[in-house]
């Protein structure tokens, strides 16, 4: 079911549905680009406009940056294209470095801010981009320094608008109170195999809540505010959509069975269904779509159309969750 989503209540003209890009550029290895890579960018990008999707999701660490280097040799091979899209793209994960031993770690200094929007504009070959997300908390995040880089990155015309990912209600409001304006966007992994954004909810006041790893507020907090909540890993690696069910708990095996056949009862796709349980959320969430798969892509673009009732939506959470609601 398709709604009116928080970005395109603020006047942003997003799709529903977004195209990561982390597939792109032939994966996490330091393989130099090959032409295969850029064609399969050009196929990716077709089939998702064809389908209606124009916001495409990238990071700047994504397979070591070559996803952001062939989706700018893409554009510059495809003039006014850019203008015709939304680019998203992240920054704050440094990976390991092994010249100098130091480990993964997370940096929102407006030195690293700075540094990487122009490492993300310059392989992109782009001036600027649509929105920037910071990647994952980092517990050194002094939020003055980054409201600092926003502005200078705002000012210079390099980045239009703001959002994080992966963080809670008090973590976006703590950064918020430093900025003078709205973030707009949260990404965070919600799937039919990361449940715990709904467990938090329906287990407060028990027992049980205490065990949710997810900081109860978050979701709501994103919908007084009006910022957009993305589902990343939404498709679950094609668990509960056909891929390979071997060595999976007989939930997952229930709930891809259920997904089968909701699917074939409507005549959609069993990535519709999947995906169309995420649509049915009242906070009008944005699944990421990661497929580099043209067939994946049409099959997902099928969600758009997909209605699922309410008594379905609970036939699929409580499935998915493998044991009765409180
Ligand atoms: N903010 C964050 O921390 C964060 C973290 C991870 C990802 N992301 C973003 O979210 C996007 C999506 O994440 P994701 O890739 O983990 O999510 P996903 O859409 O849930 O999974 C896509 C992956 O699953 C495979 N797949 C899907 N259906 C399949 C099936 N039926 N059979 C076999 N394989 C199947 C796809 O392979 P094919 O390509 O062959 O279809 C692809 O590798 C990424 O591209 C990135 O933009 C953000």
């Amino acid at each position: 079911m398709s709604r009116t989503i928080p970005l395109n209540r603020r006047g942003i003209g997003a799709s529903q549905l977004v195209l990561g890009c982390m597939g792109l550029g032939g994966g996490w290895t330091h393989d130099p680009l090959t032409a295969e890579h850029l064609k399969e960018a050009h196929k990716v990008v077709d089939t998702a406009l064809s389908c209606g999707i124009n916001m495409f999701d990238h990071a700047d660490i994504y397979a070591y940056g070559k996803a952001e280097t062939v989706f700018g040799q893409m554009l510059k091979e495809r003039p006014g294209l850019r203008d015709q899209i939304l680019i998203q793209s992240k920054c704050g994960i440094r990976p390991l470095d092994s010249s100098s031993g130091l480990p993964k770690r997370f940096d929102f200094s407006k030195e690293h801010i700075l540094a990487s929007v122009d490492g993300i504009l310059n392989r992109l070959g782009t001036e600027y981009i649509d929105i920037l997300l910071l990647h994952r908390p980092d517990p050194l995040v002094e939020p003055e320094e980054v409201a600092e880089a926003f502005a200078a990155l705002r000012q210079a015309g390099k980045v239009k608008g703001f959002g994080v990912s992966n963080m809670s209600a008090a973590q976006m409001a703590f950064i918020q109170a430093s900025l003078p304006e709205p973030l707009l966007v949260n990404q965070l992994e919600l799937s039919f195999a990361k449940l715990d954004w709904l467990d938090a909810s329906i287990h407060h006041n028990q027992k049980e809540g205490a065990a949710v790893p997810f900081p109860e507020g978050t979701l709501e907090y994103c919908q007084m505010k009006n910022v957009q909540i993305q589902a990343w890993g939404p498709l679950a690696k094609g668990i509960f959509t056909g891929a390979s069910l071997e060595g999976q708990p007989e939930s997952v095996k229930q709930t891809a069975d259920l997904v089968a056949s909701l699917a074939s009862s409507k005549g959609v796709s069993r990535e519709a269904v999947a995906l169309g349980w995420l649509l049915r959320h009242p906070a009008g969430i944005q699944p990421v779509i990661g497929t580099t798969n043209p067939e994946r892509i049409r099959a997902s673009a099928q969600a758009l159309s997909v209605e699922l009732t309410r008594d379905e939506w609970y036939q699929l959470y409580v499935c998915a969750r493998g044991r009765a609601m409180p």
